[in-house]
């Protein structure tokens, strides 16, 4: 189990959260600057950056928060936001593609994709490849994909993967989280093979009490999952609790490339390194997703 002092200052570090002003996203600035970072927090709704800004600023951290408008739903604007990033900071030490949405009714990105396959795996695969030479300039800098537990169930599903025949919101979300991982496990196969000063890591944060529940439940209107959401509240912990396992990823020292963070007891608790998707351990699936991924996103 990993214990929090061995988390150190962060002073002179640069982070990048995606999904920054709710819940895991908003904790892992708040930890983050409370030890000297300086934090882009980049969200999709200003106002709701602000807001988020403005609470943490409460708080006497020795911290730098930058604030920054990403809408992960559109490729265009990540390439934008990502241009920016590089000319207005001079270096970047980890980026943590935090943000995802849950089983939301089919729904597009502006390119057209699905929109959690677009979201959650897509837009942080972009994003990434976008920073990657900017990250690969600093010494252990890193990526931190934030996946979730449904990737143990989570299943590619090669011949119709943004649910253009039958679309299944939750079959489509534990997708997702699989490639976040298979994403995340073949980054660092490609970095370690040049020798990159990167990493890539990944997190999973259990069960965690933030937005993303209550959003899928008002996205669908379905009073039996708020029931459901409701009985399984004891099992849930705080979104402090949550974001521990992306924290420990992102900041431990002897952390390493291509391990995952998650809850002591797999729901909850604190972290410890857990095990990877059995089903993201297979390289050629994952050079198959990527090599697919890439062709989405090539020509932005
Ligand atoms: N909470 C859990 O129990 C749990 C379990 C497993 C995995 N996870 C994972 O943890 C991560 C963080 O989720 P959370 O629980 O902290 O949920 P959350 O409170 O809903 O936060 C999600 C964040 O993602 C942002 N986001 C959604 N769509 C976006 C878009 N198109 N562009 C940019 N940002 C966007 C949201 O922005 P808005 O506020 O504007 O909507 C919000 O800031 C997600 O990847 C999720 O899959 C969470």
């Amino acid at each position: 189990m990993v214990r929090l002092n061995e988390i150190k200052k962060q002073d002179g570090k640069v982070f990048l959260i995606t999904g920054a002003n709710s819940g895991l996203g908003y904790e892992t600035s708040k930890f983050l600057l409370e030890r000297g970072a300086t934090v882009i927090m980049c969200c999709r709704d200003l106002l709701k950056g602000d807001k988020a800004k403005s609470k943490l600023l409460k708080d006497n951290f020795s911290g730098k928060i930058e604030l920054l408008e990403l809408d992960l739903a559109d490729l265009k604007n990540i390439k934008k936001i990502a241009e920016f990033i590089k000319n207005k900071f001079n270096h970047l030490d980890v980026l943590i593609n935090n943000a995802g949405i849950m089983a939301p009714p089919k729904t597009f990105s502006k390119q057209g994709f699905e929109i959690q396959f677009a979201v959650n795996h897509l837009a942080h695969m972009f994003l990434t490849l976008q920073l990657l030479p900017m990250l690969e300039e600093k010494n252990n800098s890193r990526v931190v994909t934030v996946t979730s537990g449904v990737q143990y169930f989570g299943k590619i599903n090669w011949d119709d993967l943004q649910g253009n025949l039958k679309y299944d919101r939750w079959a489509s979300y534990a997708q997702s989280k699989l490639a976040n991982v298979m994403f995340g496990l073949e980054l660092n196969s490609k970095l370690k093979a040049r020798n990159s000063k990167t990493s890539s890591l990944l997190a999973h944060p259990g069960f965690a009490r933030t937005n993303l529940q209550p959003k899928s439940v008002e996205a669908n209107q379905s009073w039996q999952e708020e029931i459901a959401y409701k009985l399984m509240d004891p099992m849930f912990q705080s979104a402090k609790m949550g974001a521990l396992p992306q924290i420990t990823a992102a900041t431990l020292p002897k952390a390493k490339g291509g391990e995952q963070y998650g809850p002591r007891f797999n729901f909850r608790g604190f972290p410890k390194i857990c095990r990877n998707a059995p089903k993201a351990l297979n390289q050629n699936s994952r050079i198959k997703l990527w090599e697919i991924s890439e062709k989405l996103i090539r020509d932005i």
